[in-house]
């Protein structure tokens, strides 16, 4: 089975957690594109979205879903995003899209993160995928010296600017023994606006698209 066809799979597992009258937190990238397509064969039943990004709301709204600010809603029952890697008890590394620091802020304001990926992403241990660290412009190096503790290699995302108008490091070749104290001590550093870790408030439940069907896993 193709990956293309995993996250399929996931996103339309993921269909049996939106409720009617609902309005939806929703993620960004190649997965959650696949749920946004089957979220518009049901855009009657919800009431609308809240969305992570430019390019999930331009989606959203030529599909004709209702998308509100955050500002104007009280918080979402569900949030469905997917991930660039995942542990067994959903910690996550998220970002490789540029969407994280947006990303969590959704997920934060929602009940429950609905997680969807293929089976690709399932790791043991976190890092093998470069760690995104979105950076207020002005202290990019000074972030990159203070992040080389980590024992990986920040390296600037070329050419990409994030919907907030900041800068990417992408630190590669971490292997990340304690998700919850990195992400923490990172989110410390003067000039950090997120890392793309998140394992503080990891997924709730992991939709995982593969060879055999959807595994379903709960930390
Ligand atoms: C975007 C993200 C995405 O969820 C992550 O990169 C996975 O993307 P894809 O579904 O295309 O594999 O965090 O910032």
């Amino acid at each position: 089975m193709s990956l293309e066809a995993g996250k399929k799979q996931a996103a339309k597992a993921a269909m049996e957690f939106v409720e009617a009258g609902e309005i939806i937190g929703v993620g960004t990238g190649s997965t959650v594109n696949y749920f946004i397509d089957f979220l518009a064969g049901v855009k009657g039943k919800i009431d609308g979205a809240v969305s992570s990004s430019v390019v999930s709301t331009e989606r959203m709204q030529a599909h004709g879903i209702k998308v509100y600010d955050l500002n104007d809603v009280n918080g979402m029952s569900i949030y469905v995003d997917g991930a660039d890697e995942s542990t067994r008890n959903l910690h996550l590394i998220k970002g490789g899209g540029g969407a994280l620091t947006r990303e969590k802020i959704v997920a934060a304001a929602s009940e429950k993160f609905v997680c969807i990926a293929d089976d690709s992403k399932l790791v043991n241990r976190l890092g093998k995928f470069p760690l995104p660290v979105e950076v207020i412009p002005m202290a990019r190096s000074m972030v990159a010296r203070k992040l080389m503790k980590y024992g990986g290699q920040p390296v600037l995302r070329e050419g990409f600017i994030t919907d907030n108008g900041c800068e990417i490091l992408d630190i590669q070749g971490l292997d990340i023994l304690d998700p919850l104290t990195m992400e923490q001590e990172i989110n410390q550093i003067p000039g950090v606006v997120t890392v793309g870790l998140f394992a503080e408030r990891g997924a709730d439940v992991l939709l995982l698209g593969g060879e055999n069907g959807v595994e379903r896993i709960d930390p």
